[in-house]
């Protein structure tokens, strides 16, 4: 039962047997069989290997590199250093606009972070590319770095993806005179890096003057349009195979520089190069979650309502580019106060750019802000749900517009029914369980924007019943080619099986690009369009022909379900979409959609997803060790596509909340500027065994401004909230305050 409606007003979308089943992947067999061609798998002929070499220093230049060495090693071919490196139309480090990020691909001696490239060799073999690499025993000029935040800070001109970086409403000090209690506490979190499964990965091939590869991509069209500029040639010249990715997370949105090299090796070369990031490779040039300190300053009143919110953050970006961590951006949305104020500052130091990672700003703040909150209602002595009820925002605090939907109350009450927060005793220290074990419950709320972005599909509808449906959308294991290909179904009216859905080449029509949780409601909407144009050339072949029993129903409107179209008004008239074809002599029906999102609707509503988290952690009184044993969270994020998908979306973020809240930490000797665990040995992320029985309750949600599916994304709403909720039970635990995140076993026993 998949269906669109065709009304004179326009195409209307019920929910059929495509959007709102819980089906598996679709691509889940190939990838459990390994049949699932991920980019590193692809073996053209011809083909060499290439290994990156990076710098040992974070700041300084190479003096020398022993090329002999590397070149006697047998089955390398070549060497690519500055001096050899093909030229680029476009200085790497030139700045035509904010989301063009500054690449490191060996235009000077320069080390501006550790883990830089500063070679590249090219062999028969991985091992010979390999210890190719580890002869070139570098030679540097090194100075001296700065790695932390203490030097004084300047106000960037945007934070993050173009945020102003600074807001306010009201005035924040005297909501603090006036209050009761205030809270004003300064919360630090480690810099994180991205551990995709799938490390960066290319295989690149030049055939003459266009350029074939195989890459991991969250957005193919940004991606050819930075390598166009870069090497000079049309976008459309260079054709992009991302049909699987390992992992995004943000570190594949923009191309990043190592793939940019591994198409610079294969130009050297004249061969197809692959190029495989190793573990280490990852931190440093594919971006990360920056550092922050952030100031929170709350004022509450007599009653528990917050008088002023104010929330600072300083972070550190670069030292040559810019993207400043927009941590403070979530207190404009999530508390009603009687003032809100956010800010941002930065430093520059000897890093790699950070950039996007899961929830930019939005995980980062949510912490801090979390934990603050619990903190306010410690201090007004309310328990911590009744706390943010009482201060639940019922428009958008700084824009003051009304939300779309928000179904944040519901939320509240389904997961703290759940877990059975009731019985939360207020004092924290005094839950023991029948191991002797401190336990503790804590909770945070949840939120992320509702984004949406340009995209186009295309779709035709064959007079057998069958259809095709395409954009060039990524699947980085949230499940776009199941969720999307559901989307589709119901849009042409067609069963699923009936449809085949393209996506994930740069061929397609530009699907945007999959990031900010944007990715359903982005491509989905195309689809739908897409879908809908179709029905409507349908349709209008039917209603105008006198022998159809869809006759003169162009006033009523029409339905296109299971490869049938039927009058609206009465289902048992109408016909199949191969007699309609048929009879007029139609082969093929095409159509065209796009997304965007509705620009007035846009601006008239503030659009968000929200979700509560409920937490317990249990605590080794003497050892300090800290164990998340229950974690639920409801959720709230409009029309769910595949409440199997969701759920494990959800998952997945609530995973990397108990991450951010224990377990991540990128450890940099200050001395050198490098990273000391810059591998799964020694960076912590957790492991089957840190990660409690959970749950995601979903919460429904009509929203009829955020698009016309109603959808509004679940990828990243799941680490807010969550990593809050586990330092707030650590908190309950043990009454032990801890502000810098990760909390580890010393802030514990120590002290
Ligand atoms: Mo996400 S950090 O927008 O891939």
């Amino acid at each position: 039962m998949s269906e669109t409606e065709i009304l004179p007003g326009g195409p209307r979308l019920r929910q059929g047997s495509g959007i709102g089943q819980p089906l598996t992947r679709r691509d889940g067999m190939l990838k459990v069989t390994g049949r699932a061609r991920y980019a590193a798998d692809n073996h053209p002929d011809g083909m060499l290997h290439a290994v990156l070499a990076v710098a040992a220093i974070a700041r300084g230049r190479v003096v020398s590199l022993d090329l002999e060495a590397a070149r006697a090693q047998p089955g390398v071919v070549e060497v690519m250093t500055p001096a050899n490196r093909p030229t680029l139309a476009l200085d790497p480090d030139a700045k035509h606009h904010g989301f063009m990020f500054r690449l490191d691909l060996l235009q000077n001696d320069r080390v501006r972070y550790a883990n830089q490239p500063i070679a590249v060799v090219i062999a028969e073999t991985l091992e010979a590319a390999s210890e190719g690499a580890a002869r070139l025993s570098p030679v540097y000029e090194t100075e001296t770095v700065e790695t932390d935040l203490s030097a004084q800070g300047f106000v960037p001109e945007v934070v993050g993806p173009g945020h102003p970086a600074e807001a306010a409403s009201g005035d924040v000090e005297a909501g603090f005179r006036s209050a009761e209690h205030r809270v004003e506490a300064v919360y630090e979190t480690a810099a994180q890096y991205h551990n995709a499964m799938e490390p960066h990965a290319i295989v690149a091939a030049w055939e003459g003057g266009r350029l074939s590869i195989d890459t991991p991509s969250q957005g193919m069209a940004m991606a050819q349009g930075r390598i166009a500029g870069l090497f000079g040639i049309a976008p459309e010249d260079i054709h992009i195979r991302s049909p699987f990715l390992g992992g995004g997370f943000g570190s594949k949105g923009m191309i990043s520089g190592p793939q940019v090299l591994g198409i610079l090796a294969a130009r050297l070369v004249g061969r197809p190069v692959k190029l495989v990031l190793r573990r280490e490779h990852m931190y440093g040039p594919v971006g990360h979650r920056a550092q922050t300190r952030q100031t929170l300053r709350l004022g509450v009143d007599g009653d528990g309502r917050l008088t002023a919110l104010h929330h600072h953050t300083k972070t550190a970006s670069s030292r040559f580019d810019d993207f400043f961590e927009p941590a403070s951006d979530i207190s404009q949305t999530l508390y009603a106060a009687g003032a809100v104020k956010t800010s941002h500052e930065a430093v520059r130091i000897d890093t790699g750019t950070p950039l996007f990672m899961r929830a930019p700003g939005e995980a980062t703040g949510s912490i801090a802000l979390e934990v603050a909150i619990d903190e306010a209602a410690e201090a007004a002595g309310m328990d911590p749900l009744a706390f943010r009820l009482r201060n639940y925002a019922t428009v958008e605090p700084i824009s003051g517009k009304p939300f779309s939907s928000k179904a944040l109350r519901e939320c509240y009450a389904r997961a703290a029914e759940r877990f059975g927060w009731d019985a939360r005793p207020l004092r924290p220290g005094t839950m023991r369980d029948g191991d002797g074990l401190l336990t503790g419950w804590g909770m945070g709320t949840a939120t992320f924007p509702a984004l949406m972005f340009e995209a186009r599909a295309r779709g035709l509808l064959r007079a057998d019943g069958t259809g095709v449906m395409e954009t060039g959308a990524h699947d980085m294991g949230q499940g776009a080619w199941t969720a999307l290909a559901q989307i589709a179904a119901d849009a042409i009216g067609l069963p699923i099986d009936a449809v085949a859905f393209n996506a994930g080449t740069s061929d397609l029509p530009d699907a945007g690009i999959a990031g900010g949780s944007g990715h359903t409601a982005t491509a989905g909407m195309a689809l739908h369009a897409a879908g809908a144009d179709i029905v409507a050339k349908l349709a209008a072949i039917a209603t105008q022909d006198e022998a159809s029993p869809l006759f003169g129903a162009g006033n009523v409107g029409v339905v296109a379900r299971d490869g049938r179209l039927m009058r609206r008004d009465d289902e048992s008239r109408g016909e199949s979409v191969s007699a309609i074809m048929r009879r007029a002599g139609v082969e093929t029906i095409e159509g065209t959609g796009k997304s965007g999102g509705d620009p007035q609707a846009r601006e008239a509503y503030a659009m968000h997803a929200h979700g509560a988290v409920f937490a317990e952690v249990k605590v080794d009184p003497d050892l300090g060790q800290m164990r998340v044993t229950r974690l639920v969270g409801a959720f709230a994020a409009g029309r769910v596509i595949n409440p199997r998908l969701v759920e494990s979306q959800l998952f997945g973020g609530m995973i990397w909340g108990v991450s951010f809240a224990l377990h991540e930490r990128a450890s940099v000797d200050r001395r050198s500027g490098r990273i000391m665990n810059a591998d799964l040995g020694e960076y912590h992320v957790p492991v089957n065994a840190d990660i409690p029985a959970m749950e995601a309750i979903l919460v429904h949600e009509d929203d009829a401004h955020v698009n016309a599916l109603g959808i509004k994304g679940v990828g990243e709403i799941g680490i807010t909230g969550t990593a809050g909720a586990v330092a707030n039970a650590v908190w309950h635990a043990t009454g032990r305050r801890v502000r810098r995140f990760p909390v580890e076993i010393a802030d514990l026993v120590m002290g």
